[in-house]
């Protein structure tokens, strides 16, 4: 189950094109798996910004002087992650977490590849320290459109068996996309599963060519989300359920990991004709 807790920020640096932001979080680490996310309220009491905002759990400690604390990763697309990243030390934060389905882990040691899209990587790191400490080996492939928009490179290095980098404008690793080199880094490890969070985009591509080359793929989706909890129905996305019947399913609570061979990419943002549910449209 979430909790709600009001929350003191401890921290706040610059990372690249980010904002890492550390606050206290008693209780809520030991609920914490990875794939889970958090949401936090934004523009204090006053603010007409009634929405809250989603964040990937980048790290959680239970123990220590604060009795747990929990980081997220922020970067500025509008006006409430510019807010959150202009937070300062002691200024306090409401936070609802941790929220949806986490990645599910294999049972046996297989080799897996982390795909991360920019900062998707933030979700990934405690999935690479779990997997490795099963004895899964453990390839990530980090991806963004240049250097600044990559988080936590060196961090990964230490957490991955082999870290592969990839810029669209060659400012780091190489020049190119995820995509280019996922097939032939699932080949050489002979990966079983593939995890995955970035832009939509990204996860099609991903969830298709883990597909072609037969493994496993698991993909965590940033569908637009309103209250978080599977009330509003805002998050919905098309998965394909194992009767073979689509429905639309809400990624915050089903989600936002899903199957990538479930999920209808192409039709993310509409509802399909053939959904379970989809209004009949009469001929006059
Ligand atoms: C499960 C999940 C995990 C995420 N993890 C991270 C993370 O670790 N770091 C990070 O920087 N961002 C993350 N995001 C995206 C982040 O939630 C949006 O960038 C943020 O909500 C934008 O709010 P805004 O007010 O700055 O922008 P605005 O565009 O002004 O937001 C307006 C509304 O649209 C929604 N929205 C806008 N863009 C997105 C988006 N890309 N995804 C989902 N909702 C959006 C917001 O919830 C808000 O209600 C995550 C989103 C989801 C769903
Ligand atoms: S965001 Fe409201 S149901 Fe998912």
């Amino acid at each position: 189950m979430p909790i709600q807790f009001r929350a003191e920020v401890l921290d706040v640096r610059k990372s690249g094109a980010y904002s890492v932001l550390s606050v206290t979080a008693a209780g809520m680490p030991e609920l914490a798996r990875p794939g889970h996310f958090v949401t936090v309220s934004i523009g204090g009491e006053e603010s007409s910004m009634l929405l809250r905002r989603a964040f990937a759990i980048y790290q959680v400690k239970s123990r220590g002087v604060y009795g747990g604390t929990l980081e997220i990763v922020v970067g500025v697309e509008g006006k409430g992650s510019k807010w959150l990243s202009e937070r300062r030390r002691h200024d306090i934060l409401d936070i609802v977490g941790p929220l949806g389905r986490p990645f599910i882990l294999p049972k046996e040691r297989v080799p897996c590849v982390l795909v991360a899209g920019g900062y998707g990587s933030a979700g990934m790191f405690m999935l690479a320290e779990q997997l490795r400490d099963r004895g899964c080996r453990v390839d990530v492939v980090m991806g963004a459109s240049v250097e600044s928009k990559l988080f936590g490179v060196l961090e990964m290095k230490r957490a991955s068996s082999k870290l592969i980098i990839t810029t669209e404008d060659g400012s780091a690793g190489e020049q190119g996309r995820v995509t280019d080199v996922l097939g032939s880094v699932i080949d050489k490890s002979e990966a079983a599963v593939v995890y995955a969070c970035g832009p939509m985009g990204m996860l099609s591509a991903v969830a298709g060519i883990a597909a072609e080359h037969r493994a496993y793929s698991q993909c965590s989706v940033e569908e637009a989300m309103a209250c978080g909890i599977g009330v509003c129905m805002t998050c919905v996305l098309p998965v394909i359920g194992p009767d073979g019947v689509t429905r639309m399913v809400r990624s915050c609570v089903e989600g936002p990991v899903f199957r990538g061979d479930r999920v209808r990419w192409s039709d993310v943002g509409t509802i399909p004709a053939d959904v379970f549910g989809a209004p009949v449209v009469e001929e006059s």
